[in-house]
């Protein structure tokens, strides 16, 4: 996979008002480097922006539902036309719960793919044709250590960010001879609106910022893929490897969201 060779300097980072996101966007902000973020809360948006701000970088934030596939499109072109993209980190997601309604119905269910699988689509497609054109840059593809084994707290949710995982793994090999890297990165519990609405016992949970930090090393190394703390990449590099019927009745007896 192609090694960054320089630190990114036009960086796009969706669902950057809150979370992970936001906490990326100030990793990265600095003078020299121009931030494009998105959300969908405006004051909350322009709050890290003022922030980033302060750090010295330049930040044009605007409010863009990354399920609106035909503005997504006009929002990555417009900025790719502008001056061209070094990084975009297609994190923002949602999972059940995080709304105040708890487990996932069928509106969850079907909004969290939409978010999710073809948010992360209509952030990565756009970008495509931009590197291509450049001749290179970094994709970076949010996943999560629940997309390695189906979990009965977050089907939908886990389901989701297994097929973005797939689908970043798959791109990478796919991309590398046109110069575009793509990493696709997977935290396990990390302090965020997502698991605010957890009423469950979250091992190693992570403040975002220190998440950010391993995110942003592992992005300048180039790796393949971020997955952190090791002991809960252990946990689900053995849920996944045990035959299901062995990890069927340990996961019946997991916590499950409210
Ligand atoms: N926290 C964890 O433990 C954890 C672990 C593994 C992976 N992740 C992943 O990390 C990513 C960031 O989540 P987070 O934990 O930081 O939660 P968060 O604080 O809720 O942040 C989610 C971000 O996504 C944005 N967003 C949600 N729906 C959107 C939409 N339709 N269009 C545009 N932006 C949208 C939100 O902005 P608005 O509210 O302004 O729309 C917010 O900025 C997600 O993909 C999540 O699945 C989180």
């Amino acid at each position: 996979m192609p090694n960054p060779s320089t630190p990114p300097t036009r960086i796009v980072i969706t669902g950057a008002s809150s979370g992970i996101g936001e906490a990326l966007a100030l990793a990265y902000a600095e003078p020299g480097v121009a931030l494009f973020l998105s959300g969908r809360d405006a004051a909350r948006l322009e709050a890290v922006a003022e922030r980033c701000r302060g750090a010295g970088a330049t930040v044009r934030a605007d409010t863009v539902d990354v399920t609106d596939r035909a503005r997504m499109a006009g929002w990555i072109g417009d900025i790719g036309g502008a001056g061209g993209l070094d990084l975009v980190v297609a994190n923002a997601g949602i999972s059940g719960g995080s709304g105040g309604i708890g487990g996932e119905d069928e509106e969850q269910v079907r909004d969290i793919f939409a978010v999710n699988l073809a948010g992360v689509l209509n952030t990565v497609l756009p970008v495509l044709p931009v590197m291509q054109r450049q001749g290179g840059g970094q994709i970076a593809i949010m996943s999560s250590l629940a997309g390695f084994r189906g979990l009965p707290s977050a089907p939908a949710y886990a389901a989701s960010k297994a097929a973005v995982l797939a689908y970043g793994d798959a791109l990478r090999v796919e991309q590398a001879d046109r110069g575009i890297g793509v990493s696709v990165i997977c935290p396990g519990f990390v302090v965020s609106r997502i698991t605010d609405a957890n009423d469950f016992p979250m091992p190693f949970l992570m403040e975002a910022g220190k998440a950010a930090q391993i995110i942003k090393r592992g992005l300048a190394k180039g790796r393949r893929r971020i997955a952190f703390p090791w002991p809960m990449r252990l946990a689900v590099w053995l849920l996944a490897a045990l035959p299901v019927a062995l990890t069927d009745p340990v996961l019946a007896r997991s916590p499950r969201k409210g």
